[in-house]
């Protein structure tokens, strides 16, 4: 091996090595929704929310004949982390009413949609914060 194949080699190497880490960092990076507390998308989430999943889930995400997804194991804080609520939406739930969005909602609508249900659990858990 010449010098400058030897060279050539380690340079390709390093680049792998930076390019993997790069990786991994934007795949924690994922587990979070990027559009969490912004306006617009609570907005936007709204309106899908409306049109699509407020016949099952209920006004303000409450619950009616499907789960309540704003309270319990949807609150805020400790629960579902965002990348697994993202799942069930795009993925759906195997023979359950719960069908998946997956190529009808965008992945940035239903970060929207998780930004308007985690904005009413943080309204639900701040109003049921007070003292009995
Ligand atoms: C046709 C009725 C229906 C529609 C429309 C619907 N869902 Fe569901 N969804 C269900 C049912 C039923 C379940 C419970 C499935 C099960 O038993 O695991 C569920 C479960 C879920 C869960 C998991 C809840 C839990 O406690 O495990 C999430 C999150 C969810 N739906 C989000 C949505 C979102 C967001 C939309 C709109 C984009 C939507 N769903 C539209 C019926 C529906």
């Amino acid at each position: 091996m010449s010098q400058s194949t030897l060279t050539l080699s380690r340079l390709i190497a390093a680049f792998c090595i930076l390019f993997a880490s790069g990786f991994s960092a934007a795949a924690q990076e994922d587990r979070k929704n990027p559009l969490e507390g912004k306006p617009e998308a609570i907005e936007a989430g709204r309106q899908l929310y409306s049109n699509t999943c407020l016949f099952c889930h209920g006004a303000n995400g409450l619950g009616a004949r499907a789960p309540n997804l704003v309270e319990g194991l949807f609150r805020p804080k400790d629960g579902a982390d965002d990348q697994i609520v993202f799942d069930i939406i795009l993925k759906g739930r195997p023979n359950t009413l719960m069908g998946g969005f997956e190529g009808i909602y965008s992945e940035e609508e239903i970060w929207q949609v998780i930004s308007y249900l985690r904005s009413e659990g943080i309204a639900r858990a701040s109003a049921g914060a007070r003292p009995k």
